[in-house]
């Protein structure tokens, strides 16, 4: 088991390089299921949700390395229709197998995903939508059970744009009979560049980057290769560092069009902006401001931000509202930043944070992959030490964390420890 160790205070600055997506390799790694062959993505991540959709892959029968930055896999070699419970119950986006499995194979038995650590995440537009596609779904023993001798065009709209519902969905249409229209799609670039990718494998797919997508099934696709974009909560979570630390950064090897949100708000709070082609500067103001939002679908404020933003708020002269529409009971966070000093109020998905607080390090604990950010960027402020546990959820999605936060100035050690 590992912790993070920081000592608060240090303004940082220099640059730091965004690493490859993670949302999108977890969309992309189960198309390649679609089509028997070799692929290869560059710009991969070593994050441990990569290894466990790697782990997953191989537990089918698929053959997947990663040498560098650049990922392997081999389909042909799939002898196993099925996600079992101990590599969904690691991952939620395992459930991303269930359509591509049941367009080119005709079964899928993939595990429930159940809750996850902030509260439920239902997994019924998935289930639903296979359902309109023609699939045959009972679920027993905790599994879905899915069957389709061939999946059919259909209508799905959604109530609530789901990203892995539409990756989901768009995976299955992809070899479908006839025309499949999916409205009410997610437009989260993950989504854009898996809808790309299934293109460049033959998929015939209308409307990308747009709330309705239109697939027109083929018969058959062919392995493709890709780059993954950047990451562009991670370059958010870092943004959001340099500005807690009052210093100035750039990060680098980003797409700033996909963080348009959060440079937004990043500029309400007093912060200046430099944009570039594929770098962000930033320079922090004397003091923050205060600035409340509301998480929102693409390219809405981003929940995946709704963390950090709250640890960046702590420091904002005056008080935010900050509000989560997405997953309102994603506030798991808020009780360990109060013991580091903050002082945040949560009724319902509603965080109210009264900032000028003097932050003092402590002991605190990870609960999830974003809650982790918001404790390291609140330790990087806080005078003395803070000691973050459980840093497993960080390693899930942030790529070296701590060497490139070191890069910056920051004085984070990662240090093994018996605490759990
Ligand atoms: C993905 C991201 C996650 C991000 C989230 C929202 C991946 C691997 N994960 O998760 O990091 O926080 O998008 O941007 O890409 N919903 C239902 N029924 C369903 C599916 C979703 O009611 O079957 C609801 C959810 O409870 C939530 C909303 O739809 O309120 C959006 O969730 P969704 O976009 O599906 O999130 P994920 O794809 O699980």
């Amino acid at each position: 088991m590992d912790k993070f160790v920081i000592q608060g205070g240090v303004k940082l600055s220099g640059d730091v390089t965004i690493s490859g997506a993670k949302n999108s390799l977890l969309a992309l790694m189960p198309a390649t299921i679609l089509s028997p062959g070799e692929f290869i993505f560059d710009n991969t991540p070593d994050l441990r949700d990569v290894n466990t959709m790697s782990r997953l892959l191989q537990v089918m029968g698929m053959g997947v390395s990663l040498s560098g930055k650049r990922l392997h896999i081999d389909s042909s070699t799939i002898n196993k229709y099925e996600a079992p419970y101990e590599q969904v119950k690691k991952m939620r986006a395992s459930i991303y197998v269930l359509g591509p499995l049941l367009a080119r194979y005709g079964e899928a038995r993939v595990s429930l995903p159940g809750g996850c650590a902030w509260g439920p995440r239902p997994v019924n537009y998935h289930i639903e939508g296979m359902k309109k596609l023609g699939a045959d779904i009972s679920i027993e023993h905790g599994y879905i059970i899915a069957k389709a001798k061939k999946l059919k065009g259909t209508r799905i709209s959604f109530d609530t744009p789901s990203v892995g519902a539409t990756g989901n969905i768009l995976m299955a249409a992809a070899l479908a009979d006839g025309t499949t229209l999916i409205e009410n799609a997610a437009m989260e670039p993950e989504i854009n560049q898996l809808a790309q990718f299934l293109k460049k494998m033959g998929a015939k797919i209308h409307g990308i980057g747009t709330k309705r997508l239109e697939v027109d099934g083929v018969e058959e696709l062919k392995p493709a290769n890709l780059a993954t974009i950047p990451d562009r909560i991670e370059a958010g979570t870092f943004l959001a560092a340099g500005a807690i630390s009052g210093g100035a950064i750039t990060i680098k090897n980003c797409i700033p069009d996909h963080l348009s949100a959060v440079l937004s708000k990043l500029e309400q709070a007093g912060c200046t902006i430099t944009v570039e082609r594929s770098s962000i500067k930033l320079e922090s103001p004397e003091a923050l401001e205060p600035v409340s939002l509301a998480t929102d679908v693409y390219p809405g404020f981003p929940t995946d931000m709704q963390a950090q933003w709250i640890a960046l708020m702590c420091r904002a002269a005056g008080t935010s509202v900050i509000t989560d529409s997405i997953f309102v009971d994603r506030f798991k966070h808020v009780p360990e930043l109060n013991r580091l000093g903050a002082n945040i109020n949560v009724e319902e998905n509603v965080a109210v944070v009264r900032g000028s607080v003097n932050l003092k390090g402590a002991k605190v604990m990870s609960t999830d992959l974003r809650a982790s950010a918001s404790l390291i960027l609140a330790g990087l402020v806080a005078e003395g030490e803070t000691e973050v546990l459980r840093v497993y959820h960080i390693d899930r999605g942030y790529e070296s964390i701590e060497k490139k936060l070191q890069k910056l100035g920051a004085q984070i050690e990662r240090v093994k420890t018996e605490e759990f």
